[in-house]
């Protein structure tokens, strides 16, 4: 579904990636872990149209998107959580989100919950604060909104980019809840973490990224083997 290949990206005359490869079917939760600085936000700016590769190519769904822009990328049902979350700070939670439900209603694609109450008992913020201008809420809180816009957004691939950062052990919980069902839905997950324990329990299989290069894959299965080996741990993990 999703098909990165050899991609080389970068700020100005900085190489940040290098050489990168891999890729995400339907319903598989591929991880992406990797120390600070190694490159993995760079990596999603990528994938959402936000940074033009130097060199290489992403395909989605069969055809290539490298010189697509992000919107047309999201029309094809790639949908983001940024680290920035990029929502509409003066719009409410309930404008933003009905934004992107109208978007996913247009795209004729199927809803990733049959009932939204589904996904909003797993972020209770969404409920709590729904006429709040988003500029209002909290880190957390606004990460809650985002996770919430890019399922009503009824992607095909959902790519996140630290989905845990700033919440709560409980909202966390949550989260893998919500990734837990949303497999075997059609839908191809990409979650990057710093936290491999968490990624552990919900990716089928993953890679390890330092330094803007892939340097380890995880094999189906085999997130437990990862981290008992304390050699790779303790070279890219800081564990
Ligand atoms: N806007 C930017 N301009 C120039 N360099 C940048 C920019 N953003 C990131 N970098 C550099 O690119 C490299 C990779 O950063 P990136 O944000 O992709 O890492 P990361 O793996 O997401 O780290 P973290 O876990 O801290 O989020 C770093 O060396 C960083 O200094
Ligand atoms: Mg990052």
């Amino acid at each position: 579904m999703l098909e990165i290949e050899a991609v080389h990206a970068g700020y100005g005359a900085l190489p940040v990636l290098e050489a990168i490869g891999f890729h995400v079917e339907e319903d598989e939760v591929v991880g992406l872990v990797g120390p600070n600085g190694a490159g993995k936000t760079t990596l999603v700016r990528a994938l959402a149209g936000l940074l033009r590769p130097s060199a290489g190519a992403i395909r989605f769904a069969g055809h290539d998107v490298t010189a697509e822009p992000g919107h047309r990328r999201a029309g094809e049902g790639m949908a983001f959580v940024l680290d920035n979350r990029a929502l509409f700070s003066e719009l409410t939670v309930r404008q933003n989100l009905a934004l992107a439900e109208r978007m996913g209603r247009r795209s004729g694609r199927l809803k990733c919950f049959s009932d939204d109450a589904e996904l909003f008992d797993l972020l209770p913020v969404v409920r709590e604060r729904i006429d709040t201008p988003v500029q209002l809420l909290s880190g957390g809180q606004q990460q809650m909104v985002a996770i919430a816009r890019a399922l009503l957004l009824r992607p095909r691939l959902l790519v996140m980019d630290e989905p845990s950062a700033g919440l709560a052990p409980l909202i966390v919980k949550h989260i893998l809840e919500l990734l837990h069902r949303l497999k075997g839905r059609g839908i191809g997950i990409l979650v990057v973490e710093q936290n491999v324990r968490l990624i552990a329990e919900v990716a089928d299989r993953g890679y390890v990224m330092s330094l803007g290069r892939l340097v380890h894959e995880v094999p189906r299965g085999a997130w437990r083997s990862l981290l008992e080996d304390e050699r790779l741990v303790h070279a890219y993990l800081g564990g």
